[in-house]
């Protein structure tokens, strides 16, 4: 037998046991004639002991760090034990080792804190992912994958695969393509989601499916994102959107349960696009505090659906305040006794070009009830008492108060707040706030095409009630500075985004299902009906054979994965991912291929240098 037991496995229970394992040597060191070595596997670490008897095949063996090794040997009460691993109570006196194979030098020390950068543990992935901190991760990983696939399974959804050699039909993010030796000069895409496929499996009567499958995307990268990332994908038919909603929260609490031992038995709460807008100026916004914005001045047209609009007092008086189309503030609290460095410091902080704002105002609230602003010579005592008041501050709090166009403002604000929030420690990362934001525009407006694109896709419903407008209605923009008062602008979807911690984590929609209807997106979307019978020929046809009710959402796996291992980064929970540019640095890919290689697929290389 190669081994009787793994590194993580005995304890005081097995003493005198005779046993024999195999693992990689962690650590190796002396004390006069007697030497320890740990040995480490995928369950843990166990201590060995090597009496004087060895010291001579040590000499004519030395094992190195990472060598592999079996040794055979006693377990032995330890004395003095190390109650931070589970095997500390005993070691092994070893008999008889052999070294089943050399190692030479790690680049870097396989410790959880480890010496190697980012750039060489991505090159030797292999080594890294020995570590206990990403094993962690991939457990981490495992588990969730297992929990969502019971919970899927025991609601009667089946897994189907769909295929990853698909046709491009670019929309959002860009494809990437495989060339086809079979058909020269013809391109495969491989898929930004399964979203047709799965539809077409509702066409087909599947009624409830599910794939933990692999998307594609070629964009920009960030920490939460990946060219080639997994997505839990889910469809179902002959449900509305609550149903979706009920399935879908349970099966996150399921995770929750039982990945991390936390009973959410609380609804998830729910708020539309619009007023995720108003109050935290984002539409993903993190519930775990407050902090909710003040909007002092707003094109009112933007936020026609939010009822309880507290009144605020007019702010005239300011050039910057009265040039500006939105004006928006925030009270963060105990910390009105922010110096100047502090406040100079903020001010810089929104001048960033990522945040790109030209400054920032403030009124420190004191807590003997006075103020003190940036503004004092705009604004009386009254008037600064008013506007705290409107943004709910308390003796003690600081106002941070943003003033510009409503795009940049609005995202600038609410960047702000996470960022007080960060600095005064209210995101904690044990705690997990979920959130559905409903309702969102099924258009946006583009502004370098002039035209309108899909918020979500294509195929996302409009509500019910704004379907006679859609019709009705031409979608081209006459006036592109007059595109908010197009009917478009205010078409809201049948779709759905599920936050946790201010991260979207799914999204879904109920789905168009008629032909004619989808016909009239993709038209809105300025698609030709040549177009569309190009690109979506076959789900249009599908339409015409008894295309059943449906919708679905699809989860962001790996960025679930990564917070709730309380990480910002998904790659840590990636087994082998690919860098800020797109490059897996272990395998050197992409990489340029033979001559004869793209002979075979007809295709001449036309770089340009730059
Ligand atoms: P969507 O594009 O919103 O929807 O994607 C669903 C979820 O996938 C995650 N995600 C990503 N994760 C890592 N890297 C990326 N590049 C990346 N892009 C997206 C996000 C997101 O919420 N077919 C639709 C779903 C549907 O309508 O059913 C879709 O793909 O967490």
């Amino acid at each position: 037998m190669f081994r009787t037991h793994t590194c993580g496995q005995l304890s005081a229970a097995d003493i005198n046991k005779e046993v024999t394992l195999a693992g990689w040597v962690q650590t190796i060191r002396k004390f006069g004639s007697i030497t320890f070595i740990d040995l480490r596997d995928r369950y843990g670490i166990t201590q060995l002991l090597f009496s004087e008897s060895l010291n001579e095949s040590l000499e004519k063996n030395p094992p190195g760090r990472e060598y592999v090794l079996q040794v055979t040997g006693k377990v032995n009460e330890r004395s003095n034990k190390n109650k931070n691993i589970a095997t500390g109570d005993i070691e092994i006196e070893v008999e008889k080792f052999t070294i089943l194979n050399k190692s030479i030098t790690p680049p870097f020390k396989i410790e959880d804190d480890t010496d190697g950068g980012d750039d060489l543990r991505m090159k030797y992935r292999f080594l890294d992912l020995r570590r206990n901190v990403i094993k962690k991760n991939l457990e981490l990983r495992y588990a969730v994958g297992r929990s969502a696939r019971n919970y899927l399974h025991e609601n009667g959804f089946m897994d189907i695969e769909t295929p990853f050699l698909i046709k491009s039909t670019p929309e959002g993010a860009r494809d990437f393509v495989v060339p086809s030796r079979m058909n020269s000069g013809q391109f495969y895409a491989l898929p930004q989601s399964p979203q047709t496929f799965k539809q077409l499996l509702m066409v087909s009567g599947y009624d409830r499916y599910y794939q933990i499958v692999k998307c594609f995307r070629d964009e920009d990268l960030r920490a939460d994102r990946q060219p080639e990332f997994t997505q839990i994908d889910c469809e179902m038919c002959f449900v509305e959107q609550e149903d979706i909603l009920n399935t879908f929260e349970n099966m996150i609490k399921r995770i929750f349960k039982d990945v991390k031992n936390i009973d959410y038995n609380e609804p998830v709460q729910r708020m539309s696009w619009e007023q995720a807008m108003w109050q935290y100026g984002n539409d993903k916004p993190d519930i775990r505090f407050g902090m909710q914005l003040c909007n002092f001045k707003y094109p009112a047209h933007l936020f026609a659906e939010i009822k309880d609009k507290q009144a605020v007092p007019a702010i005239n008086g300011f050039p910057v305040f009265d040039e500006a189309e939105t004006v928006v503030g925030i009270a963060v609290p105990g910390c009105s006794e922010y110096s100047r460095k502090q406040t100079d410091e903020l001010v810089e902080w929104v001048k960033r070009p990522q945040i790109g704002m030209k400054g920032l105002a403030f009124i420190k609230c004191n807590s003997d009830g006075s103020f003190k602003s940036s503004m004092d010579k705009f604004y009386d005592e009254e008037a600064l008492k008013q506007m705290a008041a409107s943004v709910k501050a308390k003796p003690g709090d600081l106002i941070l108060l943003l003033a510009g166009t409503e795009e940049r403002t609005r995202k600038a604000i609410s960047e702000l707040r996470l960022e007080m929030g960060k600095r005064l420690e209210l995101r904690k990362d044990n705690e997990f706030k979920l959130l559905w934001v409903l309702d969102f525009p099924l258009f946006e407006y583009d502004e370098e095409g002039n035209r309108w694109v899909a918020r979500h896709h294509p195929f996302t419903s409009p509500k019910p009630v704004d379907i006679e407008m859609m019709i009705q209605h031409d979608p081209s923009i006459k006036n592109a500075a007059d595109y908010l008062q197009h009917p478009y602008a205010n078409i809201k979807a049948n779709a759905y985004d599920m936050v946790l911690n201010g991260n979207e984590i799914g999204g879904g929609s109920i789905r168009i299902y008629q032909k004619e209807l989808q016909q009239k997106m993709f038209a809105a979307l300025g698609m030709n009906e040549e177009e569309q019978q190009h690109k979506f020929g076959f789900l249009l046809g599908a339409f015409e054979y008894g295309a059943p009710p449906h919708g679905g959402i699809a989860f962001g796996f790996d960025r679930l994965c990564a917070i709730l291992g309380g990480s910002e980064s998904i790659r840590d929970f990636i087994a082998f991912p690919k860098n800020n540019s797109g490059r897996d640095v272990m395998i050197d890919a992409p990489s340029a291929i033979d001559e004869k290689q793209l002979d075979e697929l007809q295709i001449q290389l036309n770089i340009k240098k730059d």
